[in-house]
């Protein structure tokens, strides 16, 4: 059963052993960052500080973080039994996208118990974290919903961008061109005009699932969000913006985002995704024009940045999401064969080899597709016999499948991608100059080679046989006299 809110998804976390709730006094500036760093590297439990240094006489007192940071709670979030794989819940991800559940508008709920306006706006009321040391400012914008709309054709899109607090109604943001917001705010700015934004905090944990992962560009997020959580989502229409935002969200941000650079201000820098810092610049900035929350708002946010050895909640989040995308993105574009895929942060592909080429096929229909902004930057082709899960398994298939001399190795130059990634030089990575980073994509086909001469010796297959498979003779021996042998 899919949860109503924030509330009901902690009140189950906790009931099955997954929360901690953190009595201690902590403090927003450094140290619930580095809490949540230990807690997400050990794939500890959510965790639910309610004790947070100059918080006790706020608005809101609480912080939540962790909520979908292990596998087994995103299971609970698309109501799967915990233990289950990562390669079914990718699958379920993918059938319940494809059949998308309308939101329904409702009149009112609980996050219009409160609204503030004017002098009653006040970012500072929230415990926002300073949450890596070396951040440029207290990051608000780290797990929420972020809504605007095409004002040539009303197309909705929620995404996931960073956004930090600059003063009590200000929020600087990161807002690349390429991205679904970022299209919307070029055709704002052609007109002239500043782009309406509205920014759900704290709600069902799909909002955010569905936000960070790159849907086709005319899909409704809150439609996907919906078909997750197998319940249609309930919307409230905002009190200064034209957009909608779920009715149970814990706390609403409505603004708007002046298009003409004279406005941008200094935003970053920021502990990014790829486990390290992103740079400041000047950048855009969200003009808050109304707070709506709920009594006693319950703040969501998230430690970004990869461990380099251990998960954190975006990483565990985009294995699963951005693995059903890039397989929805090849099913879509007509490549036969495709048996599945591991999308992050390498991604690997598995296939039914067809014809020759077929890995090349792979890699342009994913590396032209517009999740690729920041997706698919090494793309590795692997047979059926490899297990792309394990490691070990992929490492045998590049290391006994790929001859670079033979054109396994190809290299795509100069194409468009993430404007995070520091083997990017700075000055190509300018995403209000060039609307997007500097990238070049490698694909590494570690199928059989079929240019190789059919060997006779092998039954004429190009490769010889693995030897380390039993012959169906010799399993069926083993099996049968397992127990004589008296090993285990
Ligand atoms: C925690 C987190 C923070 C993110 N911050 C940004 C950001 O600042 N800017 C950005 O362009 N993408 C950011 N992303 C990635 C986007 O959310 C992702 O590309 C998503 O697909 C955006 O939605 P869109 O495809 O509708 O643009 C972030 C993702 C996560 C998980």
């Amino acid at each position: 059963m899919a949860v109503k809110d924030l509330r009901e998804w902690i009140t189950r976390l906790d009931k099955e052993g997954e929360l901690r709730r953190v009595a201690a006094e902590v403090d927003w500036n450094g140290e619930i960052g580095a809490i949540t760093r230990k807690v997400y590297s050990k794939g500890g439990p959510a965790l639910l500080f309610e004790n947070i240094k100059g918080y006790r006489d706020t608005v809101s007192t609480k912080l939540f973080t962790g909520g979908v940071a292990t596998k087994d709670r995103i299971a609970m979030m698309l109501d799967m039994p915990r233990q289950t794989k990562h390669r079914d819940l990718v699958e379920m991800v993918r059938q319940r996208a494809k059949k998308p559940l309308e939101p329904v508008m409702v009149k009112t709920g609980p996050v219009k118990e409160n609204i503030r306006k004017g002098k009653d706006i006040d970012l500072f009321q929230f415990p926002v974290p300073h949450w890596h040391y070396l951040d440029g400012g207290r990051y608000i914008n780290t797990f929420c919903g972020i809504v605007t709309k095409d004002p040539e054709t009303g197309t909705r899109n929620i995404g996931l961008y960073r956004g930090v607090v600059l003063s009590k109604n200000e929020i600087g943001v990161l807002l690349v061109p390429g991205q679904g917001w970022g299209i919307h705010f070029l055709k704002w700015q052609q007109l002239g005009k500043p782009m309406p934004v509205a920014i759900s905090y704290g709600w069902d944990e799909t909002l955010v699932f569905c936000a960070s992962t790159p849907f086709p560009r005319d899909a409704d997020e809150y439609g996907i969000a919906g078909a997750l959580r197998q319940q249609p989502v309930e919307l409230v229409k905002c009190e200064t913006v034209d957009l909608e935002v779920p009715a149970t969200s814990e706390i609403v941000v409505e603004g708007t985002i002046s298009t003409d650079p004279k406005d941008y201000k200094m935003e970053g820098p920021f502990g990014e995704y790829t486990g390290y810092y992103g740079e400041a610049a000047k950048r855009p900035v969200i003009n808050v024009s109304c707070i709506t929350h709920r009594d006693a708002p319950i703040f969501r946010g998230t430690l970004e940045g990869m461990d380099h050895s251990n998960p954190n909640e975006d990483s565990s989040i985009l294995v699963i999401s951005l693995s059903a995308i890039a397989k929805n993105i090849l099913e879509s574009q007509g490549v036969p064969g495709i048996l599945e895929v591991s999308a992050v942060p390498i991604t690997i592909v598995r296939i039914k080899k067809m014809f020759r080429g077929h890995a090349k096929q792979v890699a342009a229909a994913l590396w032209g597709s517009s999740a690729a902004q920041y997706l698919f930057k090494f793309v590795i082709v692997v047979e059926e016999d490899t297990d792309i899960w394990n490691r070990r398994a992929v490492e045998a298939a590049l290391s006994y499948r790929v001859n670079a001399a033979e054109d396994d190795i190809v290299i795509f130059p100069g194409s468009f991608g993430a404007v995070l990634d520091p083997s990017t030089r700075a000055e190509d990575r300018d995403e209000l100059r060039f609307g997007t980073g500097k990238w070049s994509r490698i694909l590494i086909d570690a199928t059989r080679n079929w240019n190789y001469t059919k060997n006779p010796q092998w039954g004429g297959d190009i490769y010889p046989p693995r030897s380390t498979t039993l012959s169906p003779e010799e399993e069926a021996l083993v099996a049968r006299r397992w127990k004589e042998y008296g090993i285990d």
